[in-house]
């Protein structure tokens, strides 16, 4: 009888096994929410709550007896993500409102239906983001897209929500990514469909980049101005957010070994975010304003070296793209 060599089994077999451990230790350096107390009597907003993260933010919020108001740009899919949570738990209350963050005359209708029935909400949570390789494509009001809907958006919705945040003292949290230590705020370029040679790609899209240091910037200045704000990473999760890149069969199979290892669902991206809503602390040492974001459940330093000057700037213009809309709500700029 031929000789049967071991090592064909024994070195697939155990290349199997270290990379299911790494996956476990990884899986533990994420961590996990321990506080499971009840958010009964709490309001939530959660901007694209319909898919992703923000639907299982919404899952996790409502499992815990909360009331979540999904502001999602198509009230179909808000429906039908409250069907799918339904189907897992009866806890809570879903509300499914309109909002488009890529159309200030939305956000206007979307705010003046908070102020007149949902005024006395606990948290404000700013995920909904979208990445697209084209770089040309601009919101309703001709605002280059990723800035625009994930920066510009959310930053009068804030602002126009700024009475009753600090009447309720409520929380606002800002999600964000690891990748805006990679973006740059470019006053020149701001909000222009303008595309610096060779920087925008499928693998580094600077537009995105630059969107989430902008929300970065966001947080800090809500921080320093008094609000309760907080800044997150969910980590690189399984969501529909690549669905404009169009991946094909074989990235599947060439990234699925690096995939398997580094990405995590969007309810354990998730994670993340309600810990923000609910459980993290602020301190005078670690706060959006000196530089730390949550990321895996803690307080982590961002490599980025924030400039306080471009924080201001970055608010002053943001208020100028959206200033007849401001003056018109408002009466007044700050
Ligand atoms: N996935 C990741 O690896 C990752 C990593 C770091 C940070 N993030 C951040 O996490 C957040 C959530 O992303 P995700 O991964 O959950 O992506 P997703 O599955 O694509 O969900 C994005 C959500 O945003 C909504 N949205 C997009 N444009 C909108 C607009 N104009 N108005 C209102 N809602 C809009 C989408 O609505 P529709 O369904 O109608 O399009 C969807 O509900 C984003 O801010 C993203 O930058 C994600």
């Amino acid at each position: 009888m031929a000789d049967i060599n071991y090592w064909y089994f024994a070195i697939p077999v155990a290349s199997v096994a270290v990379i299911y451990l790494i996956r476990r230790i990884r899986v533990w350096q994420w961590g996990r929410i321990r506080n499971r107390y009840s958010l009964a009597g709490k309001t939530y907003i959660v901007t694209g709550a319909n898919t992703g993260i923000g639907f299982e933010t919404t899952k996790a919020l409502v499992n815990r007896d909360a009331t979540v108001i999904m502001a999602c740009r198509s009230i179909e899919r808000a429906d039908k993500a409250i069907g799918a949570i339904r189907k897992h738990t009866i806890k809570g209350t879903m509300i499914a409102c309109h909002l488009d963050l890529a159309t200030f005359e939305s956000i206007v209708d979307f705010v003046q239906n908070i102020k007149e029935n949902y005024p006395n909400f606990n948290c404000l949570i700013n995920n909904a983001g979208l990445a697209t390789p084209d770089s040309k494509q601009t919101t309703a009001d001709g605002i280059e897209l990723h800035f625009g809907t994930n920066h510009l958006g959310h930053f009068l919705l804030t602002k126009l929500l700024q009475d009753q945040i600090q009447a309720n003292r409520a929380r606002v949290v800002v999600v964000s990514s690891l990748l805006h230590q990679r973006g740059r705020i470019d006053f020149a370029t701001l909000g222009k469909c303008v595309e610096p040679q060779g920087v925008i790609s499928k693998a580094n899209n600077l537009l995105y980049n630059s969107s989430k240091l902008a929300n970065f910037y966001h947080a800090r200045e809500l921080y320093k101005r008094g609000f309760d704000a907080h800044v997150l990473c969910p980590g690189l999760c399984h969501t529909d957010f690549f669905r404009d890149y169009n991946p094909r069969w074989y990235h599947y199979i060439m990234f699925a070994p690096v995939v398997w290892l580094l990405l995590r669902s969007a309810e354990q991206g998730s994670e993340n975010v309600v810990f923000c809503a609910t459980d993290n602390v602020n301190t005078d040492e670690k706060n959006p304003a000196t530089g730390y974001f949550v990321r895996n459940l803690k307080q982590t330093k961002s490599k980025t070296q924030f400039d306080d000057k471009i924080g201001t700037r970055l608010w002053t213009e943001s208020e100028k793209f959206c200033s007849t809309i401001l003056l018109r709500e408002m009466g007044k700029i700050e």
